[in-house]
């Protein structure tokens, strides 16, 4: 338990960033968190904490009475998902020619799957028609691995939602962009602005509008700011929407796979679930309904980490599987086990990571994962997402170093849970469980005895009411096992050495957000300027000691996709920014310090030379 003092600094460090300037001019989704500062020399236990204090400012009230900041419980928030969830309950009520779109890009398109697959079912078992569609940018495949370029493009987004919509009369488009940034949002937004009578556009992300980004799109007159601008000047007369409360920044700057994918769920699933109850159950869409929603999932946040040791000893085994060059596997039921690919697959462009450090598995595979495209796995090996193959790929060479993550409820098949553990066990020792039941529906006692101490069980209490209440408890393990999953890889990168301080040093930049988010870590840690920063970035880049006229003048784009096939850029910029010395030379420091922390660190503390 942290002693009062401590408790006192935290508090006083979670309202830093709200002070007016703090780390300006970058957007509140870009800051470092100060209450993370000191994330990469924590211990499993105190990551675990550190996870639970930034994810808690989700759910934090309005600090101060006049702060600049909206927040999840502001009047303003509750009231505009009031009138979202009054037309999702408009269109449910009379679906013919109705669509209600939800996209968006890397772990935002990723929640658009889930929630639209989700009501989808929940419609069903009214034997209504599927009313949700989702959009990824990059397509189906942008579901299990990392596709970042598509995120830059305004025309595809707007075209991939028109032929998504062909045909309809009345859309609710949700656009999500933790960051108010994707040109791929921006793009369907403003389709929809210029189609009013068809579409009403609702924009979901966690920056105040003023910080929605402002520079340039390559090929197209706006701005990401110009079409919220447009979007504001709508409000009024509900044509358009903005859902936009601040959340703090992330744990891992600019990670928003983390907090950005937890506020989303929590926002949109609120407003889905009273649109659909006030449609099926006759149930008031109220202020009340809406924060007994939120608070509910504040719950699970409680509820979630009250298992901090627990949690901190899974951290702590998947850590040392990656620092012994061994894997973390996830292998998961039904929507948890979506759960686990996704978070598998955003470790890839987050922490520069291996594709088969972390991976998921989830039983059924494809005909589970119900995507659009259907069965992916001829794309490639990482496209194999089934139990079965992970029984045919991975448990032969499976060993002592790997830790297997087994992620299920007491409502799936405990059998099959069994019969899978059993086999993992004969191969190593290091099998966890993560496993969700609830009042009445308890587990069999001998889940003890197959996963003997290595078990985190929580025990829900489920919601009174009708079916549909019994999705919201689903949608509560959902979220539990995403905080989850997020603190253990997240946890075990940090343990490997991926982060230093709190920002992810080694991060790939294949998109023109991630090539920008890398000049400012370089500034921010060197006190170069842009122009130094970026011209060392494309050295790293490039891996040469001298840009040519045509690298030097490309554009961005070009550059993002060259990232795709380097390695260790932004550390190797770094290095040399700080030394003054060659690519090659930075190169060859860094492969004698395998760990890219310790690495970054010397040279920037010029232990090492
Ligand atoms: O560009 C990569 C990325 O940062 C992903 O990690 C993230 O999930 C995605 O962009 C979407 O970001 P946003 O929701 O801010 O558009």
């Amino acid at each position: 338990m942290p002693g009062q003092q401590e408790q006192h600094s935290r508090s006083r460090a979670a309202q830093e960033w709200e002070s007016p300037g703090y780390e300006s001019p970058l957007p509140v989704t870009e800051q470092s968190n100060p209450l993370s500062r000191d994330i990469d020399r924590a211990g499993p236990g105190q990551i675990v904490r550190v996870l639970q204090e930034c994810d808690a400012e989700v759910f934090q009230g309005d600090l101060e009475p006049d702060s600049q900041y909206k927040r999840l419980y502001s009047e303003s928030v509750v009231q505009t998902l009031k009138k979202v969830a009054e037309r999702v309950n408009a269109i449910l009520k009379d679906p013919e020619d109705c669509l209600i779109v939800l996209s968006g890009c890397g772990t935002s398109g990723r929640i658009a799957f889930l929630l639209s697959n989700t009501f989808n079912r929940i419609l069903a078992r009214h034997q209504q028609r599927p009313v949700y569609s989702y959009i990824i940018a990059g397509g189906d495949r942008a579901l299990l691995t990392s596709q970042e370029a598509p995120e830059d493009s305004p025309s595809l987004g707007a075209q991939v939602l028109k032929e998504t919509c062909v045909g309809k009369k009345n859309v609710l488009f949700i656009g999500i962009t933790c960051g108010l940034s994707a040109p791929f949002v921006a793009g369907q937004l403003d389709f929809c602005l210029n189609n009013l009578d068809t579409f009403t556009p609702v924009l979901v992300g966690f920056n105040p509008a003023h910080m929605a980004r402002n520079e340039p799109i390559h090929g197209w007159p706006h701005t990401f700011r110009q079409v919220t601008e447009r979007m504001l000047d709508m409000l009024e007369t509900q044509r358009a929407f903005i859902l936009n409360p601040v959340v703090g920044p992330e744990a891992i700057s600019g990670s928003s796979r983390m907090k950005g994918g937890t506020a989303t769920k929590v926002l949109l699933e609120s407003l889905l679930l009273l649109g659909h109850r006030a449609a099926h159950t006759h149930r008031e869409i109220n202020h009340q309904a809406i924060l007994d929603c939120i608070r509910a999932y504040e719950r699970v946040h409680e509820i979630t980490y009250s298992k901090i040791e627990d949690l901190a000893g899974v951290v702590g085994k998947a850590g040392m599987s990656l620092q012994k060059q061994g894997h973390v596997y996830y292998l998961g039921w039904r929507t948890l086990g979506v759960m686990g690919i996704i978070d598998a697959s955003e470790c890839v462009p987050t922490f520069g990571a291996d594709p088969w450090d972390i991976r998921g598995f989830m039983s059924g595979g494809f005909s589970e994962m119900n995507n659009k495209d259907g069965n992916l796995s001829s794309l490639g090996p990482e496209f194999s997402i089934d139990h079965k193959d992970f029984m045919d790929n991975i448990l032969p060479s499976l060993g002592e170093h790997d830790t297997v993550i087994f992620i299920f409820t007491v409502d799936d098949d405990f059998g099959d849970v069994e019969k899978l553990a059993d086999q993992v066990k004969l191969k190593t020792s290091n099998v966890q469980a993560i496993c969700h039941e609830h009042r009445g529906h308890s587990f069999p006692t001998k889940v003890n005895d197959i996963f003997l101490s290595n078990i985190l069980k929580i025990n829900w209490i489920p919601p009174a009411g009708d079916a549909d209440d019994s999705f919201f408890m689903r949608l509560q393990w959902e979220l539990s096992t995403k905080w989850m999953l997020n603190a253990i890889s997240t946890g075990a990168h940090i343990l490997k050495g991926k982060v230093y301080k709190n920002y992810m040093i080694d991060l790939k930049v294949t998109n023109s957000k991630l090539y920008r988010r890398a000049i400012g870590i370089l500034q921010r840690f060197t006190g170069c300027s842009w122009m130094q920063g970026e011209r060392a970035l494309l050295k790293a880049l490039y891996r040469v000691e001298e840009l040519s006229e045509e690298m030097a003048t490309a554009d961005v784009s070009r550059h993002t996709r060259a990232a795709n096939m380097s390695d260790r850029v932004v550390p190797t910029a770094l290095v040399v920014l700080q030394t003054g010395c060659s690519v090659s030379q930075a190169q060859a420091q860094l492969s004698e310090c395998p760990v890219i922390r310790d690495a970054v660190e010397a040279c920037l503390t010029s232990v090492c030379h």
